[in-house]
């Protein structure tokens, strides 16, 4: 291929960038790569024999690389960066040029860099990409979003090289503006929900049934091939047994509970709050990993309430069995919550998602593919409007199947003492879903007495307010 044939570029050449630009390579398109470190762009050329990779020195260099109208993929860090680049770039642009951010961009940035690049008529899409360095080499879901007809222009390259499920490829059209980002920050939101869920059922069999490492990860390969076949799952089950190679201990062991966080999970719960969606789930892992920060703090603690004895101790088989269950619930739990916001998401900002899309793309590639996401694709996609996945079919024959399961594994979880923040919060999620009569009168009638709100009646229209301090007897 010509070095001024170029069909895409790619900014920014850490792993996520380079990988993505050796597999546009191996489809058969030519890339141009670009970093700020020379030093990475000498690596992107040495570490392939393919004659489709061009390394460039400087923006201007790649920008006389590519074909017309061009294409630049960016794989900046989100924030700063991203504004950065997209700032030097776009002087190098012409009309008619796109811009694709590939990172984990703010929703808010995203729509904030297509008005203005629109300005100068060059296109903007916000794409989310998900699945790690390994996906982005060997196949990523990809969520897009921004201008219909720009998509179309770079949509060969993506379907090549996104993840296939069944023979589809993992990335389709979402929607106008950031719909793509939006997507991506609500499949991060559900992914920190599962991985807390996970972390407390492991947490649940190395407390109560004082399994092994070994054990653990036995059980869930064992999961792995029934319902709860997973990409997390699979993961779990293999660093439960991967050993330190400096004190041949489990590594897990040696690791720190404190778990960092780059902020999607957050941004999801704080999006949610604004449009006033319930997505506890997702609120509790996102709190759970910042108290996993506050070691200091929960050491010094420790030796102020002493720990919960274990007496009880259930059988190992048992338990097994029981979280197992517990653990589908509070999934489905997760995802139906994410689902829900983006359905008011939708809404709202006007994107027009196709939930069953969504579930589609995500049924291989990225972080949160599961087995069950194909069921997820055709409830959602069997009935437009569903309000919220728990109680389609099959979803709701599960819920109901492993309800006590979940009741049984909280009711343990309690009397010894073991947090279940995220467990729990699905159980509390479903149960106020399900829940006729909820005490929400009392908070409206705390809400008039000490602040004259007012609130509505069961028996007639319109708003009231009481004067709560006189008497009853006198109000009559
Ligand atoms: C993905 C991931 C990825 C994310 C990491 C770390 O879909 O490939 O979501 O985009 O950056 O999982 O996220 P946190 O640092 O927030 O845990």
């Amino acid at each position: 291929m010509k070095k001024t044939d170029a069909d895409i570029g790619v900014v920014g050449l850490g792993v996520m960038g380079c990988n993505l630009a050796y597999n546009i390579a191996d489809h058969g398109f030519g890339v141009a790569g670009y970093d700020r470190d020379d030093g990475k762009v000498e690596a992107l050329t040495e570490g392939t024999k393919s004659n489709n990779v061009f390394g460039a020195h400087s923006l201007t260099e790649m920008t006389a690389i590519l074909k017309k109208p061009r294409a630049v993929l960016l794989l900046v860090p989100a924030g700063k960066p991203v504004d950065d680049v997209i700032g030097e770039l776009k002087t190098r642009l012409d009309k008619g040029d796109i811009i694709i951010d590939g990172g984990n961009s703010h929703f808010t940035d995203t729509n904030r860099h297509a008005d203005e690049l629109a300005k100068d008529g060059i296109h903007f899409l916000g794409v989310g990409v998900s699945g790690g360095s390994e996906g982005a080499r060997n196949g990523p879901s990809m969520m897009p979003g921004g201008p219909r007809d720009a998509y179309d222009r770079v949509r060969p390259i993506f379907e090549s090289i996104a993840a296939k499920a069944d023979g589809d490829a993992c990335v389709t059209y979402l929607g106008p503006g950031s719909a793509g980002h939006y997507v991506k920050m609500v499949h991060n939101g559900i992914e920190y929900a599962i991985m807390e869920l996970i972390a407390e059922t492991y947490d649940l069999l190395r407390r109560l049934a004082q399994m092994s490492n070994d054990d653990i990860g036995d059980v869930f390969e064992e999961w792995n091939s029934g319902p709860l076949s997973s990409f997390l799952i699979d993961i779990t089950s293999t660093i439960l047994r991967v050993r330190d190679t400096e004190t041949n201990q489990h590594l897990l062991d040696m690791i720190l509970d404190a778990a960092h966080q780059k902020g999607t999970g957050k941004w999801t719960s704080q999006d949610a709050m604004e449009l006033q969606v319930p997505v506890p789930t997702i609120d509790a892992a996102v709190s759970m990993r910042d108290m996993s920060g506050y070691k200091q703090e929960r050491e010094d603690a420790a030796k102020v309430f002493p720990p919960v004895e274990v007496n009880t101790a259930p059988g190992r088989k048992e338990l097994v069995m029981q979280l197992e269950g517990a653990l589908h619930f509070a999934i489905i739990a997760a995802y139906a919550q994410g689902f829900s916001l983006l359905r008011a998401a939708s809404q709202k900002y006007e994107y027009h998602l196709n939930p069953s899309d969504i579930a589609g793309i995500w049924r291989g590639g990225c972080i949160i593919r599961a087995d069950m996401l194909d069921d997820m694709r055709r409830a959602l996609g069997s009935k437009h409007d569903l309000t919220n996945l728990m109680v389609a079919k099959p979803f709701s024959g599960i819920i109901r199947e492993n309800l006590k399961k979940l009741y049984k594994t909280i009711g343990l979880a309690i009397e010894h003492g073991v947090p279940v923040a995220g467990l729990s919060s699905a159980l509390a999620y479903y149960d106020a879903y399900r829940t006729f009569q909820l005490p929400a009168n009392l908070i409206q009638a705390q809400r008039d007495f000490f602040g004259s709100h007012t609130y509505e009646r069961i028996d007639r229209e319109g708003t009231f307010h009481t004067e709560w301090k006189k008497p009853v007897k006198e109000m009559i």
